[in-house]
């Protein structure tokens, strides 16, 4: 069940506007193609897990959870701190939570929906009664600030939920839908710093950054969202209808859009904020989740569909009853 949330982004608000000094670009465009009117862009001495412990501790107080009671830290980023230790375990030191496990789960901008899978798996089984499952993401600090087809889309934040086990009333994680499709991973990576280019060869090739085909990445994104959100109501015998809140991955408002209108539902029960955040890849639902609750968009008994996509590529989605 879901007991509370919570969000976290640096105060460093970078405009449209600020951008065309930066690139060859204009906020027009940025906002016809995208929605994205700013982002938030953390400054130098900021962390991942600095970022991710604030959003965590905000779910912990929500939920009136301790963070000795937490049994797991499930943490979705593409932008740890190190390349291991997991940045889960920095979190779990920052909170204190002297009883949890921690570990990071790749999944791109998918990630917040694979680790609230695995909360659940982990609550529904017994092993956990606790997890807060966060996504987090500094991706300013892999954007190619040379590069205006990737640089304009992505933004800073982290966000996270406390899962607890599911009360008799129906509330809860209700199913979820995971995918993925590994042939595609050039289209959307940040190819240099693993085991197959060294990061010195990166720096050199300038590999070290985001790299991205975009109208490709838009197909496979409105197929796949459209997909993981007809098929996850199909198997539960739901349609739009039915569902009081879409709340998708907050990549671009034509994705978005295109999403909503697969499932049959009006705008006004779709949740954006893509124009404050840009892309925040695996933590954008969690913020969305916090945003929308604290809006009163999203009510305790509300039924929401969340929806994700990214890069692999990942794809999947939830039905909560909040
Ligand atoms: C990136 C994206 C906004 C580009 O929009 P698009 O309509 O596909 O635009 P294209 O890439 O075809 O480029 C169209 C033109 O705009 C130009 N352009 C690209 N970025 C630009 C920018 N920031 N400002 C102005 N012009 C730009 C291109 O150079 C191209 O010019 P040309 O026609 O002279 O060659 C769009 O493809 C997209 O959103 N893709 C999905 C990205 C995404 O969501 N990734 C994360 C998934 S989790």
């Amino acid at each position: 069940m879901f007991l509370g949330s919570g969000k976290a982004v640096p105060e460093r608000v970078l405009t449209n506007h600020d951008l065309e000094k930066i690139v060859d670009t204009s906020d027009e465009w940025i906002r016809e193609r995208t929605g994205i009117e700013r982002r938030h862009i953390a400054d130098d001495k900021l962390t991942t897990s600095e970022l991710c412990a604030r959003a965590g501790a905000a779910a912990l107080q929500d939920a009136g959870i301790t963070a000795d009671q937490l049994d797991a830290i499930l943490v979705g980023t593409v932008t740890g701190d190190a390349k291991f230790p997991s940045t889960a375990c920095y979190i779990q030191d920052k909170l204190g939570a002297s009883n949890a496990a921690a570990m990071d789960l790749q999944a791109a901008c998918s990630g917040f929906l694979y680790v609230s899978t695995f909360a659940d798996s982990l609550i529904r089984t017994g092993k956990a009664r606790y997890v807060l499952a966060i996504g987090g993401e500094l991706l300013s600090r892999i954007v190619d600030w040379t590069d205006r087809a990737t640089c304009i889309l992505f933004g800073d934040g982290a966000g996270a939920a406390v899962w607890g086990p599911a009360g008799d009333d129906g509330r809860g994680i209700i199913d979820t839908f995971m995918k993925s499709n590994g042939k595609l991973t050039d289209l959307l990576h940040m190819p240099g710093g693993g085991t197959s280019i060294s990061m010195q060869d990166a720096i050199n090739a300038r590999m070290n950054y985001i790299k991205m085909q975009g109208p490709e990445v838009f197909k496979a994104a409105v197929t796949s969202m459209g997909e993981a959100a007809t098929t996850i109501l199909e198997k539960n015998g739901l349609t739009g209808d039915d569902i009081d809140l879409l709340i998708p991955h907050q990549a671009n408002i034509r994705i978005i859009k295109a999403t909503a209108k697969r499932v049959k539902m009006p705008m006004d029960k779709v949740f954006v904020n893509v124009n404050e955040f840009g892309n925040t890849s695996a933590a954008s639902i969690p913020i969305a989740i916090d945003e929308a609750r604290k809006a009163g968009r999203l009510k305790e008994g509300d039924l929401a569909l969340l929806v994700a996509f990214g890069g692999g590529f990942t794809w999947g989605s939830m039905l909560v009853r909040f």
